[in-house]
């Protein structure tokens, strides 16, 4: 049986927007995050604490974070990117009480994405997971490459699991499986979650699905049948990474909505307004919305 209600993490103002050329600007963005929470998401992946000369549409973190939480809603979260010290520190002195940090199951993508190997990378998180605690913020991890890397080809369900297990171990209240180029099947997702369950409860899994391929729905579904009742999503489908040439951007949020929407599973998000806002911002970036259910619901 299918979980009665799953929690949707929106992702679209940082990993949608982050691989974005063109200037964004502050007040784009937090626009979108109030449009986000009247939509009904309750988790908002904000900005990223990163390098601005390694990702520069991030570089206005801290105004977005500090504008954003000015007028939060209740209720609401707005987790931001993390990956070492000086990150959190900056996130901690514009009020993050939630963070996130995101590793790998490949060394050649840690390599690429946050210049160190993955043991190196549990490093660095260790005192940001002790300062969080510290400080009374929540952490989130990340594993990217679940189903595959850009530069090494299939990755090994356990070591996916290993590093999966090891951010548990550090204190992470959830970790969010990243199919960070969309290479994933509903037959491999399956294979790499009874790997990953043997080292993390379900109830601590995410799903964060790039749909470069068009299986992200399907992933989904096959996750949802592990029993994961988490999903990352990106309105609008926006988004790819900048270290995964090639990779399209997360499943879009309208996109999961309509599938818990048709199984009869909860989201607590309205639809109407998701596919409003999917169509805003993506005419802010000069564009139509990726997804599938926004053309077809805005053609209506
Ligand atoms: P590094 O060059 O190895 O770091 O970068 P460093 O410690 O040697 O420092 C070098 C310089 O960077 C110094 O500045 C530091 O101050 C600065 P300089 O003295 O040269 O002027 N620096 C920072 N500046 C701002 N914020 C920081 C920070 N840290 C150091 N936090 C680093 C290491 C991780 C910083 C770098 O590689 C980086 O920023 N990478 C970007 C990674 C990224 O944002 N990737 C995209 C997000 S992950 C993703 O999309 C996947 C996910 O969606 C899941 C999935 O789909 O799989 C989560
Ligand atoms: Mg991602």
């Amino acid at each position: 049986t299918l979980p009665a209600k799953v929690r949707i993490v929106e992702v679209g103002p940082r990993d949608g927007l982050q691989n974005e050329k063109q200037v964004i600007p502050a007040d784009t963005k937090v626009s979108l995050i109030r449009r986000l929470e009247a939509a009904g998401l309750k988790a908002i992946e904000t900005t990223s604490f990163v390098s601005p000369k390694w990702v520069p549409q991030m570089g206005d973190n801290t105004e977005v974070l500090t504008r954003v939480l000015a007028e939060a809603a209740p209720g609401v979260d707005y987790p931001v990117l993390t990956p070492n010290m000086k990150g959190f520190e900056a996130a901690l002195a514009a009020g993050a009480r939630e963070v996130a940090v995101f590793g790998a199951a490949s060394e050649s993508f840690s390599q690429k994405n946050i210049n160190c190997s993955i043991a190196e990378s549990l490093e660095r998180f260790r005192p940001v997971l002790e300062a969080a605690a510290a400080a009374d913020v929540r952490v989130r991890g990340y594993v990217s490459c679940v189903a595959g890397c850009p530069y090494e080809g299939s990755v090994a369900p356990e070591a996916v699991a290993e590093v999966a297990g090891t951010l548990l171990d550090m204190g992470c209240y959830e970790v969010s499986l990243g199919d960070t180029i969309g290479s994933g099947n509903p037959a491999s997702i399956q294979r790499m979650l009874e790997a990953v369950q043997r080292r993390v409860p379900v109830h601590q899994l995410a799903g964060h699905y790039h749909d470069t391929y068009g299986m992200a729905v399907a992933n989904i579904h096959a996750s949802l049948q592990a029993g994961v009742s988490v999903f990352d999503a990106s309105v609008a489908g926006l988004g790819g990474c900048p270290y995964a040439a090639g990779a399209s951007g997360n499943v879009a949020t309208e996109d999961v909505v309509w599938l818990m929407n048709s199984l009869g599973v909860d989201t607590g998000i309205d639809l109407n307004a998701l596919v409003d806002t999917a169509a805003w911002i993506s005419s802010q970036l000069g564009r139509e919305p990726a997804s599938k259910v926004a053309r077809a619901l805005l053609a209506k």
